[in-house]
């Protein structure tokens, strides 16, 4: 985040006008519960549980003060009635129908909304087998070469722009998770990344694609999922050169979620871990893509990193040395987007005496993840309009494996992740930052 230029208060731009919000992956099961869900919100039938944007409230000042308005009164967010739906898949299903296919939903909330799904169809996708090798789809643009598709792309932001009368976009990656790769030299700068992009380099997956053209449209980019896409030094230097946020990476939702809640609270209790197993059944779209080797290490190193982060074992090495952590996704198809993860937690107390821990999430991905995607779209476009750019940090609430410059470490608990999300809201609105200081009793009582 770029300090010198922020907007505070009074000088943010006001959401005027209609946000458009693009989709890649926009037939998916996250995309079309998400879509599906606000639009009933919309008509006023249903609540937006889960969402921090529409729900939460923000304490402000100090505690006799007894101010703590709802965030969307408290900072300029788009209404929910200014949001326009867009994006890309590549089977040519509307949304309608794609939300049949997800089996998220049941026909009691997609029925009332049906019309509007139905209005809302797919673009032709960039895709190559090649990063989701298990997707088949044929909705696909033909246009030739890398630039050719990021000038597509591109295209079709602006098309879609002009369309709807948008004042603004974001774009968000709902897609599949892509093979595992590796930051390469051609990712070290704009220009090697561009030059690589001209030369049709075949390790460009198509989520860069979507990223690159985003970015050079002046359209914030999110990364729902744990692709490498943004986090490489030339995506993040495009987007500050650009002056546009980005964030990422994978939507924090069901077992990681509970980890980066229980986990610190272990280890606040200084209490030791000696091994965590963690495995899932799944069988939606999501679980046959990570049943694939390659997709599912991309899903597995953004899975393992966080106890890692959490635990600090060179500062704990008496209680966190030699923990091991095992995490596992079983392709399961009677199960659909309903997941069960269970975790088996083997800690130990005073003088080392064991005990157990186990979990049973009994989940719901999709409805996990569909307000996760309504508050980072609102987030965003409230970050554009501030002038926030590059990796925004504060968002890292959201996910699994948060972006940060290089060489930070990111911070997975998610109570610090919500007291910065928080405190970064009062600092744009020009009121003091919450500490929770201890002696603020003593410094009430006396102010
Ligand atoms: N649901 C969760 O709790 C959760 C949590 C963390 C991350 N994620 C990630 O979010 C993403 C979406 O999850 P989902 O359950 O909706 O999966 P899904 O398989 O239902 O949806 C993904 C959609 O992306 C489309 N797609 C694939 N490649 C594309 C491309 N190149 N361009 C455009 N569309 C493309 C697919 O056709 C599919 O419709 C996945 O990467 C998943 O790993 C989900």
């Amino acid at each position: 985040m770029k300090g010198k230029n922020l907007k505070k208060g009074r000088d943010i731009p006001p959401p005027k006008g209609k946000l458009g919000i693009l989709i890649s992956g926009i037939g998916g099961a996250v995309s079309t519960t998400f879509i599906a869900g606000v639009e009933l919100v919309r008509r006023g039938l249903a609540e937006p549980v889960g969402s921090l944007t529409q729900l939460g409230t923000i304490r402000l000042g100090k505690r006799f003060e007894h101010r703590s308005p709802k965030i969307k009164d408290f900072v300029p967010l788009a209404d929910l009635n200014d949001l326009v739906f867009g994006g890309w898949d590549i089977y040519e299903a509307n949304c309608f129908e794609a939300a049949l296919y997800a089996r998220v939903l049941n026909r009691e909330h997609l029925d009332p909304v049906r019309d509007f799904l139905s209005e809302i169809r797919p673009m032709k996708a960039v895709f190559d087998r090649r990063f989701v090798k298990n997707l088949d789809g044929t909705y696909i643009k033909s246009g030739s070469g890398l630039r050719g598709k990021v000038n597509e792309l591109k295209a079709d932001i602006a098309e879609f722009k002009a369309r709807n009368s948008l004042d603004r976009c974001v774009m968000i990656w709902c897609g599949s998770t892509e093979v595992h790769l590796k930051p390469l030299e051609i990712h070290r700068s704009v220009e090697s990344l561009q030059k690589a992009i001209d030369e049709n380099d075949p390790s460009i997956p198509p989520s860069m694609l979507y990223a690159l053209a985003a970015l050079e449209s002046g359209v914030p980019f999110i990364n729902g999922a744990p692709n490498l896409t943004l986090d490489v030094p030339a995506m993040v230097d495009l987007a500050d050169s650009m002056g546009v946020p980005v964030t990422g990476k994978d939507f924090k939702t069901g077992q990681t979620l509970m980890k980066t809640i229980l986990a610190p609270g272990l280890k606040s209790r200084m209490l030791g871990l000696e091994g965590w197993y963690s495995t899932n059944i799944l069988g939606n779209r999501d679980g046959l893509v990570l049943d694939d080797p390659e997709s599912f290490k991309t899903k597995e190193e953004s899975k393992l990193s966080v106890l890692e982060y959490l635990l600090q074992p060179h500062l704990y090495p008496v209680l966190y040395k030699n923990y091991y952590h095992k995490v596992t996704i079983n392709y399961y198809p009677p199960r659909g987007d309903n997941k069960e993860g269970w975790d088996a937690i083997d800690i130990f107390g005073w003088l080392g005496y064991p005990m157990q821990i186990k979990v049973d999430f009994l989940c719901r991905d999709s409805i996990l993840a569909a307000p996760l995607v309504l508050d980072l779209v609102l987030f965003m476009d409230l970050a554009q309009r501030v002038g926030m750019s590059g990796i925004q940090e504060w968002l890292s609430f959201y996910f699994k494996n948060p972006m940060v410059k290089e060489n930070l470490y990111p911070e997975h608990d998610l109570s610090i992740q919500s007291m910065k999300l928080k405190n970064t809201l009062r600092y744009l609105m020009g009121e003091e930052q919450i500490t929770h200081f201890g002696l603020d009793y003593y410094m009430e009582e006396s102010s």
